[in-house]
């Protein structure tokens, strides 16, 4: 139709899917294994961990999947890990997966894209890669991914992947280790021309392993501020340096006005199990990336068994009473997956997404009144 963007129209199917519980948006997690090992990361196994490699499931599977997804209505599809192109049979899954007529994207750290992996990607482009930078220095990278090698990697694989004329993203994801590096995180985007994305919720680890995670990533105040920084409200030391004008299109009003939009009684405010499902490593489907369970078994009963199932058990799924009726809702993150990988629980209020709700609309309230 003429005058429909395809912002447009994609807003316009997933409300849809929304209202009819298509399952549009597929995410696959190929692997979680990964030649980084980030000391934040919630999923990340050893590059031959022996386990992940027994218990994986085949590229044939995946690509049975991946039709069977489709023909339940799937469009979207991630593809993503730990680090997808560790399998060694990445290539056949992508090749057969690309020709179903869906609109991929791949997650990647981009160390492992060499000028031929790029080049074969271009020959069947994905829709989107994007690549996450983890700071601006080997220095960097050695303290939070444990590769000093992987910085330079990681610009060779971004370029190679512009070079083919590929449509790329970075972003972000910022830890104590890494936040000094924002600003220049930010050239190393904008002299490629591209946006940088930010990650701001750092999740414990889903299986539990390690502590990891919490104990890397940002006190709620030093988020908040960060966030208020990368946004163009203050200086990383936290003075403030607005002005009134760049309220208007800025990204974190935004992101509050789209959690206000959603705000309703119902316990997701995704399209987390809704219009869009997970599918881990070892083949099992949930809700998101951050939920282990409730789980379902799309390879032994079948796609569609597997979604309709999901679906009744999230039903199940309680909603936090505090957070429903709290004034800080608005400006906060809190959402089932992130309260149950906080808590234990998916209906008791999280202390660090309290605190960085308070500090953020503290800050808000600063910038904006
Ligand atoms: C797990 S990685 C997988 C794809 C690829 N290896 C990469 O690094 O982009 C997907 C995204 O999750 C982010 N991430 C890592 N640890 C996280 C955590 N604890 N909580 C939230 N996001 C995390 C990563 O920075 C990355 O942007
Ligand atoms: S590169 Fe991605 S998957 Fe690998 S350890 Fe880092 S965040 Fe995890
Ligand atoms: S982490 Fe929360 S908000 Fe994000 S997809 Fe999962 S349930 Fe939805
Ligand atoms: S997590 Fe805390 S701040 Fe956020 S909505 Fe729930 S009670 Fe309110």
């Amino acid at each position: 139709v003429m005058g429909t963007t395809w912002g447009q129209l994609s807003e316009q199917l997933i409300a849809q899917a929304r209202e009819k519980r298509i399952p549009l948006i597929g995410q696959f997690e190929l692997t979680t294994r990964c030649n980084l090992q980030c000391k934040m990361c919630f999923v990340c196994q050893c590059a031959n961990d022996k386990l992940s490699l027994r218990k994986e499931r085949t590229a044939k599977e995946w690509i049975r999947l991946a039709e069977e997804a489709r023909n339940a209505g799937m469009l979207y599809l991630l593809l993503t890990g730990g680090e997808v192109f560790l399998r060694k049979d990445f290539r056949e899954i992508y090749e057969e997966i690309s020709k179903m007529g869906l609109i991929i994207e791949i997650y990647t750290n981009a160390t492992l894209i060499t000028l031929e992996k790029a080049k074969w990607l271009s020959s069947i482009p994905p829709s989107k890669v994007e690549v996450t930078l983890y700071g601006s220095s080997s220095d960097t990278y050695s303290k939070v991914c444990g590769s000093p090698d992987a910085f330079n990697k990681t610009l060779m694989g971004i370029d190679a992947l512009l070079d083919e004329g590929i449509n790329v993203k970075l972003r972000t994801t910022i830890i104590k280790d890494n936040i000094k590096d924002f600003d220049d995180m930010e050239k190393i985007a904008a002299s490629r021309g591209l946006q940088l994305g930010i990650v701001n919720y750092i999740s414990p680890r889903r299986d539990k392993k390690n502590s990891s995670p919490i104990d890397e990533r940002l006190m709620p105040k030093d988020l908040v501020k960060f966030e208020a920084h990368a946004n163009g409200y203050i200086n990383l030391d936290g003075t403030l340096k607005i002005k009134k004008q760049h309220n208007k299109n800025n990204t974190t009003i935004a992101v509050i006005e789209d959690i206000k939009s959603k705000v309703n009684n119902q316990c997701f405010r995704c399209e987390a199990s809704i219009s869009s499902f997970w599918v881990t490593w070892d083949g099992r489907m949930t809700c998101c990336s951050l939920m282990d369970e409730p789980s379902t078994s799309p390879l032994k009963g079948g796609f569609s068994n597997a979604w309709l199932e999901l679906g009744a058990k999230c039903k199940s799924i309680p909603s936090c009473i505090e957070c429903n009726k709290c004034d800080y809702r608005e400006f906060c993150m809190t959402c089932p997956a992130r309260l149950k990988n906080e808590t234990g629980q998916y209906d008791k209020p999280a202390v660090y997404l309290c605190e960085s709700a308070k500090a953020r609309k503290q800050i808000i309230d600063l910038v904006v009144r």
